[in-house]
């Protein structure tokens, strides 16, 4: 049992308050980001997990246990940062034992702990090299190694991935995700990249400005935002301000100025009841460019004329007008981009939006 816990969580420095009223369950065992940008207090929070701050208001639990009076050498973690820090005078081995040094585990058993450790990271012949001879990708994975030859409780891990270079970082998401699934260790994981959080998590805690805006699967976060920042922030979203016309168990009405009525299945419309008005959430990969006059069968579409075109390769973004509001579409290439001047259509399927109460 070593679920997180943190209760009524506050943290001010001086005046300012970085971390608001934070309620937040983390289940043993799960795969758990704090996404949110700079500045949000997602570094805070997981210093306060790990006991390196102390939380200004609010209850800390680690395994259902008060743990804000417990030294972090006592709290059983396995911590990452950025910069991982290895010593640079000690061979891998050395540095993967360290963690072990101060914990009564018998000195016969360190080499194999320490060995089980480097295999685990895939990396099981380099326990007699120093540092300096390995890759930052290789760095990054001793120091995993390092941090969870103790068989932590719960694994802290505070953008780890960010000092690698984009196609390495990809690797090591599935390779983190791999190893924390081997071991099954309750993981806090902290990121600014919602690529990143999307690929990787059991669930998403999103954050800005000190609070949290969101708790929720992938899907759920990503597909039924629940405030305009998350729609914003995961992906790009088009948010349109909307007539509500009526509502049913399936399906709320919505009436767009530039789009008509627009159905949104009911799940995807949370906390609209008794509103008059909503904002429709349309992703720009969801809001697909016709050519003008071609049929959109099951969609709704409107007039729309092309103001920019960024060619991605596999993909192209377009702004597009309509009426005198800009979309944003991402779109798959077919044949060739539209292009910039072009008279087209931008379409889309009811289904794919969803809607948001007015804040
Ligand atoms: N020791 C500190 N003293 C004063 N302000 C701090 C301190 N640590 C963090 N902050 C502020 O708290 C906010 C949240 O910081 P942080 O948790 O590091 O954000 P994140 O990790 O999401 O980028 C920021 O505005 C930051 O400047
Ligand atoms: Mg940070």
């Amino acid at each position: 049992m070593s679920s997180v816990t943190l209760q009524n969580v506050v943290k001010r420095f001086h005046r300012f308050t970085a971390v608001h009223e934070v309620n937040l369950e983390i289940p043993d065992g799960a795969f758990v980001t704090l996404l949110g940008p700079s500045g949000c207090g997602k570094t805070t929070n997981l210093r306060m997990i790990a006991g390196l701050l102390d939380p200004t208001e609010g209850e800390i639990l680690i395994g259902g246990k008060r743990v804000n009076d417990v030294p972090i050498h006592k709290r059983n973690l396995g911590i990452v940062f950025q910069n991982y820090a290895l010593f640079p005078h000690k061979t891998v081995a050395e540095n993967v034992a360290f963690g072990l040094k101060y914990r009564d585990v018998p000195k016969a058993e360190i080499a194999g702990r320490v060995q089980k450790a480097l295999d685990l990271v895939q990396l099981p012949d380099v326990g007699t090299r120093y540092p300096k001879a390995l890759s930052g990708g290789q760095q990054q994975r001793i120091a995993l190694a390092r941090a969870i030859v103790i068989e932590p409780d719960v694994l802290l891990l505070d953008e780890p991935l960010s000092a690698l270079d984009a196609n390495l970082r990809e690797d090591m998401r599935v390779e983190l995700k791999r190893i924390q699934e081997q071991i099954g260790v309750t993981t806090v994981f902290v990121t600014h990249d919602q690529s990143e959080a999307l690929a990787m998590s059991d669930r998403i805690v999103v954050m800005s400005a000190g609070r949290i805006e969101q708790v929720g699967t992938p899907e759920e976060v990503y597909n039924t935002p629940a405030s305009e920042f998350v729609a914003s922030f995961l992906g790009a979203s088009n948010i349109l301000p909307a007539r509500i016309t009526g509502q049913d168990a399936d399906t709320v009405h919505l009436e767009d100025p530039l789009f008509g009525a627009v159905p949104v299945p009911a799940a995807k419309a949370p906390a609209l009841a008794g509103a008059s008005r909503a904002k429709l959430v349309l992703r720009a990969e969801k809001l697909q460019i016709v050519a003008a006059g071609a049929p959109t069968p099951g969609m709704i579409a409107a007039p729309a004329f092309v103001e920019t075109v960024d060619y991605q390769g596999q993909t192209v973004r377009y702004f597009v007008r309509v009426g005198n509001t800009q979309m944003q579409a991402i779109n798959m290439i077919d044949e060739r981009p539209y292009a910039q001047g072009e008279a087209v259509q931008a379409a889309f399927r009811p289904k794919d939006c969803a809607a948001l109460p007015e804040s």
